[in-house]
C-alpha cells in the first residue's frame, strides 16, 4: 500500500478543523489538525494525532497539557497560521489569547475550546496519538470551519434548508 494512496483518500474525509496549542515549562507550541474526535463522554476524553516531527509533538509530552481550539467557519487564517503556510514566526501574535485551566494557550472567538490533561499517549507510524482527559469547555456561537478534498469549506450544508432528508 503506498503512502500516496492511502493522503489521497484519507484527503477526502471532510473534517473539523483545529489548533492545538501547548503552553508550561517547555514554551508554547501549536499545530493545525483534522485529526481531533471525541474518545469518551464519561469522563469526557478526546484524542488527536500529530506527526511526531512537529514541534508541537514534544512540547505536549513535555507539558503535559493542551488546548484543542476547534475553529469557527471564518478562521480558515488561523488555520493556516498554525500549519506552517504563513512566514510569521510567531504563531501566538495574530489572535487574543488566554490561559485555559491547565496552563494552556486558549484561543478567545473560537468555536470551542476543550483544554486537557494528557492522560495518554501512543506511538502510531508517523504520528503520536494523545489522549486528552478534558477539564474545561468553552463553547462559542458560530458554525465549525471544514476540511476535505485539501480545501477549505463553508458549512451551508449544516443550514436547516439544506437537510438532506427533507421530503
Ligand atoms: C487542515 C489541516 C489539517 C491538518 N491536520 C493535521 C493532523 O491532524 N496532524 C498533524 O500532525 N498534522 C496536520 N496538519 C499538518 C500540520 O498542521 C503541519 O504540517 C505542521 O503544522 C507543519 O508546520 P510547523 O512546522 O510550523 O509545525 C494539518 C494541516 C492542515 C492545513
Amino acid at each position: 500500500m503506498s503512502k500516496n494512496a492511502f493522503l489521497e483518500g484519507m484527503s477526502r474525509a471532510a473534517s473539523s478543523v483545529s489548533a492545538v496549542t501547548t503552553g508550561g515549562e517547555s514554551g508554547k507550541a501549536g499545530v493545525t489538525v483534522s485529526s481531533m474526535c471525541s474518545v469518551s463522554a464519561e469522563p469526557p476524553m478526546l484524542l488527536v494525532c500529530i506527526h511526531h516531527q512537529s514541534p508541537a509533538c514534544q512540547a505536549i509530552r513535555n507539558n503535559g497539557v493542551f488546548c484543542v481550539n476547534m475553529l469557527r467557519h471564518d478562521q480558515s487564517s488561523i488555520s493556516d497560521l498554525f500549519a506552517g503556510r504563513s512566514d510569521k514566526p510567531n504563531k501566538f501574535l495574530d489572535a487574543d489569547w488566554s490561559k485555559g485551566l491547565t496552563g494552556a494557550p486558549k484561543l478567545k472567538n473560537s468555536l470551542v475550546n476543550f483544554d486537557c490533561h494528557l492522560v495518554a499517549e501512543y506511538r502510531a507510524g508517523s504520528h503520536f496519538v494523545f489522549i486528552g482527559g478534558v477539564a474545561e469547555i468553552n463553547i462559542s456561537e458560530g458554525k465549525p470551519l471544514l476540511y476535505g478534498s485539501r480545501l477549505y469549506g463553508h458549512p451551508s450544508y449544516f443550514d436547516k434548508e439544506n437537510k438532506i432528508d427533507d421530503p
